[in-house]
């Protein structure tokens, strides 16, 4: 029998994009040889790296790399030398999602025992949170016309964006809430601003009728104001929140802070080709190419990879042993250091990772 073999795009990115990479690329070979399954990985130029290279974000052979593969594993975009560029790293990143019509983002935060004290709340308050931000991707107020800086009478300008979402976007997010829910605590909690915007009125009236096919789920509603608040005050209420991009964009940044560092929180974008696996953090220029980066959450979103893309499974559950079992032998790297831990850079991390997957 011919081992399977799956192809991985691999787009590093920028900052600290390529040294997390090759933390990551390191574990999921290893892994893939211990469980018996072959990866073949073919890096790409993306963000502004490609931007340097291309002039481009997203060169068309990139995106055309990432449809064909079975998945794409990224690092992070931007940073300051593109601040003023005409085209910026993000529109790499949208591009992706747009051409590869990622409308599901799935962002889980989980508080791991080992960093209960890393985080900046107390840890009665987020020991044992456990919760999935399902974000709308590909609509809402990232895409929606008309949008630009329009010129009006007597020369002032206007900035205009749009939020705009169609029953069938939205239906097809809260499907993926209520399943991932079923898997999970049998909680959906749906965020809106259906108090001020007519299009949460929609969005709230659609995921309603559509938690009536999981009878088994229990759906309650936040404004988001609210949710912002509510996480902070008692994450664990929470099993999953499904909202639209722009609400999900924050209250994830907020719920990847409950765990003690972004550096740990990975993410799966998914649609109806190959999903993209990422880190929630960004690029953190100001520590890129000093060996201080924590790799884990590019670790964990290979896991995310092998379980959702792949479905290997075992390979999925034994990576993130491997995170688990290097915090409890100590390691930290500088953002989740605490006293009497051993502090370690990017690839030490990584060395350290390979020995623990060698461990029973
Ligand atoms: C994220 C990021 C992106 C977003 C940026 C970099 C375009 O913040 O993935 O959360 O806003 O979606
Ligand atoms: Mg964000």
């Amino acid at each position: 029998m011919t081992a399977k073999t799956y192809a991985i795009a691999l787009l590093a990115g920028d900052g600290i994009g390529p040294e997390i990479m090759t933390v990551a690329q390191a574990v999921l070979m290893r892994v893939s040889q211990n469980f018996g399954f072959t990866l073949h990985f073919t890096p790409a130029p993306f963000g502004g790296q490609a931007i340097d290279l291309t002039g481009e974000p997203l060169p068309p052979e990139t995106l055309a790399l990432c449809r064909r593969s079975d998945a794409v594993l990224m690092g992070a975009v931007g940073g300051p030398k593109w601040d003023n560029h005409p085209r910026r790293p993000e529109q790499g990143l949208l591009g992706l999602r747009a051409g590869l019509g990622l409308y599901a983002n799935l962002r889980p935060a989980t508080v791991r025992p080992q960093l209960v004290n890393s985080s900046s709340l107390k840890p009665e308050i987020v020991s044992g949170v456990d919760l999935l931000v399902v974000r709308e991707l590909t609509g809402g107020i990232y895409f929606g016309q008309p949008q630009g800086i329009f010129s009006e009478k007597k020369g002032e300008r206007r900035g205009v964006n749009t939020m705009t979402y169609s029953e069938s976007e939205i239906e097809r997010i809260s499907r993926v809430a209520f399943q991932a829910a079923r898997q999970r605590r049998n909680q959906v909690t749906s965020v809106d601003k259906a108090n001020v915007l007519t299009v949460s009125q929609l969005w709230r009236e659609v995921v309603t009728k559509v938690a009536q096919d999981y009878p088994e789920v229990t759906l309650d509603h936040l404004y988001v104001d609210n949710a912002a608040m509510q996480l902070i005050r008692w994450p664990k209420q929470f099993d999953v929140l499904v909202t639209g991009n722009l609400f999900g964009d924050i209250l994830s940044d907020e719920a990847a802070m409950l765990t003690g560092s972004i550096g740990m929180l990975p993410s799966a974008s998914l649609g109806d080709g190959p999903g993209v696996f990422e880190p929630v953090h960004g690029s953190a220029p100001d520590i890129a190419g000093q060996d201080k980066a924590n790799p884990l959450a590019q670790v964990l979103s290979g896991a995310m990879l092998l379980r959702y893309a792949l479905q290997q499974t075992a390979a999925a559950d034994r990576v993130e042993r491997a995170v688990d079992q290097v915090l409890d032998q100590g390691y930290r790297t500088a953002d989740i250091m605490a006293p009497g831990m051993t502090a370690v850079g990017c690839t030490q991390m990584g060395e350290r990772l390979l020995a623990a997957l060698e461990e029973d």
